[in-house]
Protein backbone atom coordinates (compact mmCIF):
# COMPACT_ATOMS: atom_id res chain seq x y z
CA UNK A 1 0.00 0.00 0.00
CA UNK A 2 1.24 3.56 -0.63
CA UNK A 3 2.53 4.89 2.60
CA UNK A 4 1.87 8.67 1.40
CA UNK A 5 -0.93 10.01 -0.82
CA UNK A 6 0.39 11.01 -4.41
CA UNK A 7 -0.55 14.92 -5.00
CA UNK A 8 -0.50 16.72 -8.38
CA UNK A 9 3.41 18.70 -8.12
CA UNK A 10 1.04 22.16 -9.22
CA UNK A 11 -2.31 23.60 -9.71
CA UNK A 12 -1.17 23.67 -13.23
CA UNK A 13 -0.49 20.15 -13.40
CA UNK A 14 -3.93 19.40 -12.19
CA UNK A 15 -5.83 21.82 -14.95
CA UNK A 16 -3.85 20.21 -17.50
CA UNK A 17 -4.46 16.50 -16.05
CA UNK A 18 -8.52 17.11 -15.30
CA UNK A 19 -8.41 19.55 -18.75
CA UNK A 20 -7.21 16.22 -20.73
CA UNK A 21 -9.86 13.99 -18.74
CA UNK A 22 -12.29 16.25 -19.88
CA UNK A 23 -11.01 16.39 -23.74
CA UNK A 24 -11.29 13.83 -25.48
CA UNK A 25 -13.02 11.75 -28.47
CA UNK A 26 -16.33 13.35 -26.93
CA UNK A 27 -15.04 16.74 -27.99
CA UNK A 28 -13.08 16.31 -31.24
CA UNK A 29 -15.13 13.21 -32.67
CA UNK A 30 -19.12 13.27 -31.07
CA UNK A 31 -19.23 17.07 -30.78
CA UNK A 32 -18.99 17.78 -34.21
CA UNK A 33 -21.34 14.93 -35.58
CA UNK A 34 -24.13 15.94 -32.80
CA UNK A 35 -23.75 19.80 -33.72
CA UNK A 36 -24.43 18.07 -37.52
CA UNK A 37 -27.20 16.23 -36.60
CA UNK A 38 -28.82 18.84 -34.14
CA UNK A 39 -29.01 21.31 -36.75
CA UNK A 40 -25.65 23.26 -36.35
CA UNK A 41 -25.49 26.76 -34.27
CA UNK A 42 -29.12 26.24 -32.12
CA UNK A 43 -27.62 23.09 -30.79
CA UNK A 44 -24.08 24.86 -29.53
CA UNK A 45 -25.90 27.63 -27.76
CA UNK A 46 -28.14 25.24 -25.97
CA UNK A 47 -24.76 23.06 -25.07
CA UNK A 48 -22.90 26.34 -23.99
CA UNK A 49 -26.03 26.94 -21.38
CA UNK A 50 -26.41 23.48 -20.03
CA UNK A 51 -22.82 23.67 -19.78
CA UNK A 52 -22.97 27.01 -17.40
CA UNK A 53 -26.19 25.36 -15.64
CA UNK A 54 -25.23 21.77 -15.32
CA UNK A 55 -21.64 20.85 -16.12
CA UNK A 56 -20.01 23.47 -14.23
CA UNK A 57 -22.41 22.53 -11.04
CA UNK A 58 -21.70 18.94 -10.92
CA UNK A 59 -17.93 19.58 -11.92
CA UNK A 60 -17.50 21.75 -8.80
CA UNK A 61 -19.62 19.25 -6.73
CA UNK A 62 -17.89 16.44 -7.24
CA UNK A 63 -14.25 17.97 -7.15
CA UNK A 64 -15.23 19.44 -3.74
CA UNK A 65 -16.25 16.06 -2.67
CA UNK A 66 -12.85 14.72 -3.82
CA UNK A 67 -10.96 17.39 -2.16
CA UNK A 68 -12.05 17.15 1.04
CA UNK A 69 -11.88 13.73 1.88
CA UNK A 70 -8.52 12.94 -0.61
CA UNK A 71 -10.24 9.53 -1.23
CA UNK A 72 -10.66 7.53 -3.87
CA UNK A 73 -14.45 7.46 -5.27
CA UNK A 74 -15.86 4.90 -2.98
CA UNK A 75 -13.64 5.87 0.17
CA UNK A 76 -15.12 9.29 -0.16
CA UNK A 77 -18.89 8.42 0.24
CA UNK A 78 -18.24 5.98 2.77
CA UNK A 79 -16.36 8.05 4.91
CA UNK A 80 -18.83 10.99 4.20
CA UNK A 81 -22.03 8.75 4.53
CA UNK A 82 -21.88 4.53 4.60
CA UNK A 83 -24.96 4.69 2.98
CA UNK A 84 -24.40 6.26 0.04
CA UNK A 85 -20.78 4.57 -0.70
CA UNK A 86 -22.07 2.70 -3.95
CA UNK A 87 -22.38 6.00 -5.38
CA UNK A 88 -18.65 5.79 -5.51
CA UNK A 89 -19.49 2.03 -6.87
CA UNK A 90 -21.05 2.77 -9.41
CA UNK A 91 -18.77 5.10 -10.52
CA UNK A 92 -16.14 2.65 -10.45
CA UNK A 93 -18.66 0.56 -12.46
CA UNK A 94 -19.37 2.83 -14.99
CA UNK A 95 -15.76 3.41 -15.67
CA UNK A 96 -15.09 -0.45 -16.34
CA UNK A 97 -17.74 0.14 -18.90
CA UNK A 98 -16.30 3.30 -20.25
CA UNK A 99 -13.27 2.50 -21.23
CA UNK A 100 -13.57 -0.82 -22.72
CA UNK A 101 -15.12 0.53 -26.15
CA UNK A 102 -13.76 3.94 -25.59
CA UNK A 103 -10.38 1.75 -25.83
CA UNK A 104 -11.73 0.35 -29.00
CA UNK A 105 -12.39 3.44 -31.18
CA UNK A 106 -9.34 4.57 -29.24
CA UNK A 107 -7.47 1.32 -31.56
CA UNK A 108 -9.40 3.47 -34.02
CA UNK A 109 -7.66 6.51 -33.54
CA UNK A 110 -4.16 4.56 -34.12
CA UNK A 111 -4.74 2.67 -36.76
CA UNK A 112 -5.64 5.83 -38.86
CA UNK A 113 -2.91 7.72 -37.47
CA UNK A 114 -0.41 5.08 -38.13
CA UNK A 115 -2.34 4.82 -42.20
CA UNK A 116 -1.84 8.40 -42.64
CA UNK A 117 2.16 8.03 -41.24
CA UNK A 118 2.68 5.25 -43.52
CA UNK A 119 1.09 6.53 -46.65
CA UNK A 120 -1.86 3.82 -46.97
CA UNK A 121 -4.78 4.64 -48.27
CA UNK A 122 -8.49 4.18 -47.54
CA UNK A 123 -9.38 2.44 -51.02
CA UNK A 124 -11.12 -0.48 -51.54
CA UNK A 125 -12.00 -2.72 -54.61
CA UNK A 126 -9.63 0.07 -56.44
CA UNK A 127 -11.10 3.53 -55.41
CA UNK A 128 -11.18 5.87 -52.90
CA UNK A 129 -14.05 4.73 -50.36
CA UNK A 130 -13.63 5.66 -47.47
CA UNK A 131 -17.09 4.85 -45.84
CA UNK A 132 -16.54 1.08 -46.72
CA UNK A 133 -12.70 0.92 -45.61
CA UNK A 134 -14.04 2.15 -42.74
CA UNK A 135 -16.80 -0.58 -42.61
CA UNK A 136 -14.88 -3.52 -43.39
CA UNK A 137 -11.90 -2.18 -40.82
CA UNK A 138 -13.95 -1.58 -37.84
CA UNK A 139 -16.09 -5.46 -38.93
CA UNK A 140 -12.88 -7.14 -38.89
CA UNK A 141 -10.23 -8.69 -36.24
CA UNK A 142 -7.55 -5.93 -36.55
CA UNK A 143 -9.20 -3.35 -34.68
CA UNK A 144 -8.67 -5.89 -31.22
CA UNK A 145 -4.69 -5.37 -32.17
CA UNK A 146 -4.91 -1.61 -32.01
CA UNK A 147 -7.05 -1.41 -28.91
CA UNK A 148 -4.87 -3.49 -26.88
CA UNK A 149 -2.41 -1.10 -27.43
CA UNK A 150 -4.37 1.65 -26.83
CA UNK A 151 -4.68 0.10 -23.45
CA UNK A 152 -1.47 -0.72 -23.02
CA UNK A 153 -0.04 2.71 -23.77
CA UNK A 154 -2.99 3.77 -21.08
CA UNK A 155 -1.69 1.24 -18.74
CA UNK A 156 1.87 2.25 -19.13
CA UNK A 157 1.14 5.79 -18.16
CA UNK A 158 -1.33 4.73 -15.10
CA UNK A 159 1.45 2.72 -13.35
CA UNK A 160 3.59 5.38 -13.06
CA UNK A 161 1.71 7.49 -10.55
CA UNK A 162 -0.05 10.85 -10.98
CA UNK A 163 2.60 13.00 -10.28
CA UNK A 164 4.87 11.37 -11.98
CA UNK A 165 2.91 9.26 -14.91
CA UNK A 166 -0.63 10.79 -15.56
CA UNK A 167 0.93 14.98 -15.04
CA UNK A 168 3.63 14.42 -17.02
CA UNK A 169 2.02 13.28 -19.76
CA UNK A 170 -0.92 15.49 -19.99
CA UNK A 171 1.81 18.11 -19.82
CA UNK A 172 3.31 16.82 -23.15
CA UNK A 173 -0.58 15.84 -25.23
CA UNK A 174 -2.29 18.82 -23.86
CA UNK A 175 -0.37 21.78 -25.14
CA UNK A 176 0.73 19.79 -27.92
CA UNK A 177 -3.15 18.59 -29.00
CA UNK A 178 -4.35 22.50 -28.83
CA UNK A 179 -1.22 23.94 -31.23
CA UNK A 180 -2.10 20.68 -34.08
CA UNK A 181 -6.28 21.49 -33.29
CA UNK A 182 -5.32 25.23 -34.17
CA UNK A 183 -3.65 24.26 -37.59
CA UNK A 184 -6.20 21.82 -38.68
CA UNK A 185 -9.09 24.34 -37.68
CA UNK A 186 -7.01 26.68 -39.29
CA UNK A 187 -6.73 24.81 -42.32
CA UNK A 188 -10.64 23.93 -42.57
CA UNK A 189 -11.80 27.71 -42.30
CA UNK A 190 -9.84 28.78 -45.34
CA UNK A 191 -10.83 26.03 -47.84
CA UNK A 192 -12.67 27.28 -50.68
CA UNK A 193 -16.42 26.88 -50.01
CA UNK A 194 -15.90 26.76 -46.15
CA UNK A 195 -17.66 29.65 -45.41
CA UNK A 196 -21.29 27.44 -45.83
CA UNK A 197 -19.83 25.06 -42.81
CA UNK A 198 -18.83 28.49 -40.85
CA UNK A 199 -22.74 29.55 -40.89
CA UNK A 200 -24.01 26.21 -40.21
CA UNK A 201 -22.01 26.58 -36.87
CA UNK A 202 -22.71 29.70 -36.09
CA UNK A 203 -26.01 31.44 -37.57
CA UNK A 204 -28.29 29.99 -35.27
CA UNK A 205 -32.06 28.50 -37.20
CA UNK A 206 -34.27 28.66 -33.84
CA UNK A 207 -36.72 26.03 -35.56
CA UNK A 208 -33.89 23.00 -35.36
CA UNK A 209 -34.49 23.20 -31.54
CA UNK A 210 -36.72 21.24 -30.01
CA UNK A 211 -36.55 18.92 -26.51
CA UNK A 212 -34.88 16.34 -28.35
CA UNK A 213 -32.11 18.64 -29.00
CA UNK A 214 -32.04 19.41 -25.37
CA UNK A 215 -31.57 16.03 -24.33
CA UNK A 216 -28.76 15.28 -26.79
CA UNK A 217 -27.26 18.60 -25.68
CA UNK A 218 -27.51 17.81 -21.88
CA UNK A 219 -26.20 13.80 -22.39
CA UNK A 220 -23.12 15.40 -24.49
CA UNK A 221 -22.48 18.08 -21.73
CA UNK A 222 -22.16 14.84 -19.22
CA UNK A 223 -19.93 12.72 -20.86
CA UNK A 224 -17.64 15.56 -22.25
CA UNK A 225 -17.24 16.85 -19.17
CA UNK A 226 -16.32 12.94 -17.51
CA UNK A 227 -18.35 13.82 -14.99
CA UNK A 228 -21.39 11.75 -12.88
CA UNK A 229 -18.50 8.70 -12.37
CA UNK A 230 -15.98 9.49 -10.01
CA UNK A 231 -13.30 10.21 -11.94
CA UNK A 232 -13.07 14.11 -11.32
CA UNK A 233 -13.77 13.68 -7.88
CA UNK A 234 -10.40 10.93 -7.77
CA UNK A 235 -8.79 13.63 -9.80
CA UNK A 236 -9.65 16.70 -7.09
CA UNK A 237 -8.37 14.20 -4.41
CA UNK A 238 -4.94 14.75 -5.23
CA UNK A 239 -5.39 18.53 -4.94
CA UNK A 240 -3.96 20.30 -2.27
CA UNK A 241 -6.29 22.86 0.65
CA UNK A 242 -4.17 25.34 -1.28
CA UNK A 243 -5.84 25.66 -4.58
CA UNK A 244 -8.91 27.40 -5.41
CA UNK A 245 -11.63 25.10 -6.81
CA UNK A 246 -14.62 27.04 -7.85
CA UNK A 247 -11.99 28.65 -10.06
CA UNK A 248 -11.11 25.42 -11.33
CA UNK A 249 -14.16 24.13 -12.29
CA UNK A 250 -14.67 26.93 -14.13
CA UNK A 251 -11.83 26.63 -15.91
CA UNK A 252 -11.85 23.02 -16.94
CA UNK A 253 -15.66 23.56 -18.20
CA UNK A 254 -14.15 26.42 -20.26
CA UNK A 255 -11.24 24.49 -21.66
CA UNK A 256 -13.25 21.89 -22.56
CA UNK A 257 -15.99 23.91 -24.05
CA UNK A 258 -13.37 26.16 -26.13
CA UNK A 259 -11.80 22.62 -27.33
CA UNK A 260 -14.97 21.42 -28.48
CA UNK A 261 -16.00 24.72 -30.68
CA UNK A 262 -12.18 24.39 -31.87
CA UNK A 263 -13.28 20.96 -33.57
CA UNK A 264 -16.71 22.31 -34.64
CA UNK A 265 -14.51 24.94 -36.73
CA UNK A 266 -12.19 22.02 -37.44
CA UNK A 267 -14.32 19.27 -39.04
CA UNK A 268 -17.77 21.45 -40.13
CA UNK A 269 -15.99 23.97 -42.39
CA UNK A 270 -14.03 21.21 -43.98
CA UNK A 271 -16.74 18.87 -44.19
CA UNK A 272 -19.20 21.51 -46.02
CA UNK A 273 -15.89 22.76 -48.21
CA UNK A 274 -15.78 18.95 -49.74
CA UNK A 275 -19.60 19.17 -50.36
CA UNK A 276 -20.33 16.13 -47.82
CA UNK A 277 -23.00 16.03 -45.33
CA UNK A 278 -22.68 16.91 -41.59
CA UNK A 279 -25.03 14.16 -40.47
CA UNK A 280 -22.86 11.64 -41.03
CA UNK A 281 -23.41 10.55 -37.40
CA UNK A 282 -20.24 8.70 -35.53
CA UNK A 283 -18.50 8.43 -39.05
CA UNK A 284 -17.76 11.90 -39.23
CA UNK A 285 -14.45 11.83 -38.25
CA UNK A 286 -13.54 8.61 -39.42
CA UNK A 287 -15.63 8.84 -43.11
CA UNK A 288 -16.07 12.19 -44.11
CA UNK A 289 -12.78 13.66 -42.84
CA UNK A 290 -10.44 11.18 -44.18
CA UNK A 291 -12.48 11.96 -47.89
CA UNK A 292 -11.90 15.71 -47.30
CA UNK A 293 -8.39 15.08 -46.48
CA UNK A 294 -7.72 13.21 -49.57
CA UNK A 295 -8.96 16.34 -52.06
CA UNK A 296 -6.75 18.44 -50.69
CA UNK A 297 -2.62 19.68 -50.74
CA UNK A 298 -1.08 18.40 -47.94
CA UNK A 299 -4.45 16.52 -46.81
CA UNK A 300 -2.16 13.33 -45.88
CA UNK A 301 0.03 16.05 -43.62
CA UNK A 302 -3.25 16.98 -41.91
CA UNK A 303 -4.82 13.46 -41.84
CA UNK A 304 -1.89 12.79 -39.62
CA UNK A 305 -1.67 15.72 -37.59
CA UNK A 306 -5.81 15.38 -36.84
CA UNK A 307 -5.46 12.19 -35.67
CA UNK A 308 -2.33 12.27 -33.50
CA UNK A 309 -4.37 14.97 -31.94
CA UNK A 310 -7.30 12.58 -31.54
CA UNK A 311 -5.10 10.05 -30.23
CA UNK A 312 -3.90 12.28 -27.58
CA UNK A 313 -7.30 13.62 -27.00
CA UNK A 314 -8.59 10.44 -26.17
CA UNK A 315 -5.54 8.82 -23.93
CA UNK A 316 -5.09 11.60 -21.67
CA UNK A 317 -8.90 10.65 -20.95
CA UNK A 318 -8.18 7.19 -21.22
CA UNK A 319 -5.85 7.70 -18.53
CA UNK A 320 -7.98 9.17 -16.11
CA UNK A 321 -10.95 6.04 -16.23
CA UNK A 322 -8.21 4.18 -15.57
CA UNK A 323 -6.47 6.57 -12.28
CA UNK A 324 -10.21 6.40 -11.25
CA UNK A 325 -10.34 2.64 -10.40
CA UNK A 326 -6.71 2.07 -9.95
CA UNK A 327 -6.98 4.72 -7.08
CA UNK A 328 -10.38 2.34 -5.69
CA UNK A 329 -8.66 -0.63 -5.44
CA UNK A 330 -4.98 0.44 -4.21
CA UNK A 331 -6.62 2.44 -1.15
CA UNK A 332 -9.39 -0.14 -0.69
CA UNK A 333 -8.39 -3.46 -1.78
CA UNK A 334 -5.47 -2.95 -0.80
CA UNK A 335 -3.37 -3.73 -3.58
CA UNK A 336 -0.34 -2.89 -4.90
CA UNK A 337 -0.56 -0.26 -7.82
CA UNK A 338 1.23 -2.09 -10.71
CA UNK A 339 -0.95 -5.39 -9.96
CA UNK A 340 -3.47 -3.19 -9.59
CA UNK A 341 -3.05 -1.07 -13.08
CA UNK A 342 -2.05 -4.25 -15.00
CA UNK A 343 -4.98 -5.97 -14.07
CA UNK A 344 -7.73 -3.89 -14.32
CA UNK A 345 -6.18 -2.87 -17.50
CA UNK A 346 -6.44 -6.52 -18.69
CA UNK A 347 -10.12 -7.01 -17.61
CA UNK A 348 -11.10 -3.73 -19.29
CA UNK A 349 -9.45 -4.80 -22.59
CA UNK A 350 -11.17 -8.44 -22.76
CA UNK A 351 -14.73 -7.00 -22.02
CA UNK A 352 -13.51 -4.55 -25.12
CA UNK A 353 -12.92 -7.01 -27.69
CA UNK A 354 -16.32 -8.41 -27.65
CA UNK A 355 -17.39 -4.94 -27.76
CA UNK A 356 -14.63 -4.66 -30.84
CA UNK A 357 -16.09 -8.19 -32.34
CA UNK A 358 -19.73 -6.83 -32.06
CA UNK A 359 -19.13 -4.22 -34.92
CA UNK A 360 -19.10 -7.07 -37.26
CA UNK A 361 -16.79 -10.02 -37.03
CA UNK A 362 -19.71 -11.78 -34.61
CA UNK A 363 -22.96 -11.12 -33.99
CA UNK A 364 -22.95 -10.11 -30.20
CA UNK A 365 -25.56 -8.27 -28.90
CA UNK A 366 -26.92 -6.83 -25.61
CA UNK A 367 -30.88 -5.76 -24.68
CA UNK A 368 -31.51 -2.59 -24.28
CA UNK A 369 -34.54 -0.48 -23.69
CA UNK A 370 -34.61 2.72 -25.98
CA UNK A 371 -37.24 5.69 -26.27
CA UNK A 372 -38.74 3.10 -28.73
CA UNK A 373 -38.97 0.26 -26.19
CA UNK A 374 -36.87 -3.04 -25.92
CA UNK A 375 -34.52 -4.14 -28.66
CA UNK A 376 -31.47 -6.21 -29.15
CA UNK A 377 -28.14 -3.92 -30.26
CA UNK A 378 -24.63 -4.80 -30.40
CA UNK A 379 -22.22 -5.09 -27.75
CA UNK A 380 -20.41 -2.00 -28.73
CA UNK A 381 -23.81 0.40 -29.11
CA UNK A 382 -25.36 -0.86 -26.01
CA UNK A 383 -22.55 -0.45 -23.97
CA UNK A 384 -22.33 3.49 -25.49
CA UNK A 385 -25.98 3.93 -24.14
CA UNK A 386 -25.55 2.18 -21.23
CA UNK A 387 -23.01 4.53 -19.94
CA UNK A 388 -24.38 7.93 -21.58
CA UNK A 389 -27.58 7.09 -21.42
CA UNK A 390 -28.15 5.68 -17.86
CA UNK A 391 -25.03 4.96 -15.80
CA UNK A 392 -23.41 8.73 -16.27
CA UNK A 393 -26.25 10.47 -15.92
CA UNK A 394 -27.93 8.79 -12.68
CA UNK A 395 -24.02 9.06 -11.09
CA UNK A 396 -24.52 12.88 -11.99
CA UNK A 397 -27.84 12.91 -10.31
CA UNK A 398 -26.62 10.92 -7.28
CA UNK A 399 -23.63 13.41 -6.74
CA UNK A 400 -26.20 16.59 -6.98
CA UNK A 401 -28.30 14.89 -3.87
CA UNK A 402 -25.53 14.09 -2.11
CA UNK A 403 -23.44 17.46 -1.86
CA UNK A 404 -26.71 18.92 -2.36
CA UNK A 405 -28.80 17.43 0.18
CA UNK A 406 -27.46 14.64 1.95
CA UNK A 407 -23.55 16.26 3.21
CA UNK A 408 -25.04 19.55 2.47
CA UNK A 409 -24.28 22.21 0.19
CA UNK A 410 -23.02 24.20 3.77
CA UNK A 411 -20.29 21.93 4.50
CA UNK A 412 -19.55 22.12 0.55
CA UNK A 413 -19.09 25.42 0.33
CA UNK A 414 -16.88 25.68 3.44
CA UNK A 415 -14.84 22.99 1.77
CA UNK A 416 -14.71 25.05 -1.23
CA UNK A 417 -13.84 28.50 0.64
CA UNK A 418 -11.39 26.87 3.06
CA UNK A 419 -12.67 29.05 6.14
CA UNK A 420 -12.85 32.65 3.92
CA UNK A 421 -9.59 31.70 2.32
CA UNK A 422 -11.02 31.50 -1.37
CA UNK A 423 -13.92 33.76 -2.86
CA UNK A 424 -16.93 31.91 -3.79
CA UNK A 425 -18.70 34.48 -5.94
CA UNK A 426 -21.59 32.00 -7.60
CA UNK A 427 -21.90 30.35 -4.72
CA UNK A 428 -25.63 30.92 -4.42
CA UNK A 429 -26.52 30.10 -8.14
CA UNK A 430 -24.00 27.03 -7.74
CA UNK A 431 -26.79 26.34 -4.22
CA UNK A 432 -29.87 26.33 -6.24
CA UNK A 433 -28.18 24.59 -8.97
CA UNK A 434 -27.16 21.76 -7.13
CA UNK A 435 -30.08 21.03 -5.30
CA UNK A 436 -32.54 21.51 -7.93
CA UNK A 437 -31.51 22.49 -11.68
CA UNK A 438 -29.32 19.99 -12.01
CA UNK A 439 -30.91 16.77 -10.39
CA UNK A 440 -34.35 17.75 -12.28
CA UNK A 441 -32.70 18.49 -15.73
CA UNK A 442 -31.08 15.31 -15.49
CA UNK A 443 -34.05 13.85 -14.49
CA UNK A 444 -35.72 14.52 -17.39
CA UNK A 445 -32.50 13.44 -19.56
CA UNK A 446 -32.90 9.87 -18.06
CA UNK A 447 -36.71 9.34 -18.74
CA UNK A 448 -36.59 10.93 -22.13
CA UNK A 449 -34.01 8.60 -23.14
CA UNK A 450 -35.76 5.41 -21.93
CA UNK A 451 -38.93 6.47 -23.40
CA UNK A 452 -40.75 7.16 -20.36
CA UNK A 453 -41.71 11.02 -21.75
CA UNK A 454 -41.57 11.50 -25.18
CA UNK A 455 -41.36 15.26 -26.99
N1 LIG B 1 -14.75 13.30 -21.29
C1 LIG B 1 -14.13 12.32 -22.12
C2 LIG B 1 -14.36 12.72 -23.57
O1 LIG B 1 -14.90 13.75 -23.85
C3 LIG B 1 -14.66 10.94 -21.86
C4 LIG B 1 -14.67 10.52 -20.44
C5 LIG B 1 -15.84 10.15 -19.84
C6 LIG B 1 -13.51 10.53 -19.67
C7 LIG B 1 -15.88 9.78 -18.52
C8 LIG B 1 -13.56 10.19 -18.34
C9 LIG B 1 -14.74 9.83 -17.76
O2 LIG B 1 -13.98 12.01 -24.45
Amino acid sequence: MDKKRDQWSSNLGFILAAAGSAVGLGNIWKFPYKVGNGGGAAFVLVYILVILILGITVMLAELTVGRHTQKNAVGAFRQLDKRFTFVGGLGIVTGFVVLSYYSVVGGWVMKYMFSYLTGANFWVDGKMDTARYFANFTAGYEPIIWHILFMAAAVVIVIRGVSGGIEKANKIMMPGLLILLVLVAVRSVTLPGAAEGVKFFLLPDFSKLNAQVIVSAMGQATFSLSIGMGVMSTYGSYLSKNENLAKNAVLIAGIDTVIALLSGFAILPAVFAAGLSPTEGSGLAFITFTAVFDKIPFGGVFGFVFFLLLFFSALTSAISILEGTTAYVVEELHIKRKTAVVTLGSIMAALGVFASLSNGAMHIKMPWWGPNGFSWVPLMDGLGFLTDELLMPVGAFLFCIFVGWVWGAKRASAEIKQGGKFRFAYEKIWTVCVKFVAPAAILLVLLSSFGVIRF
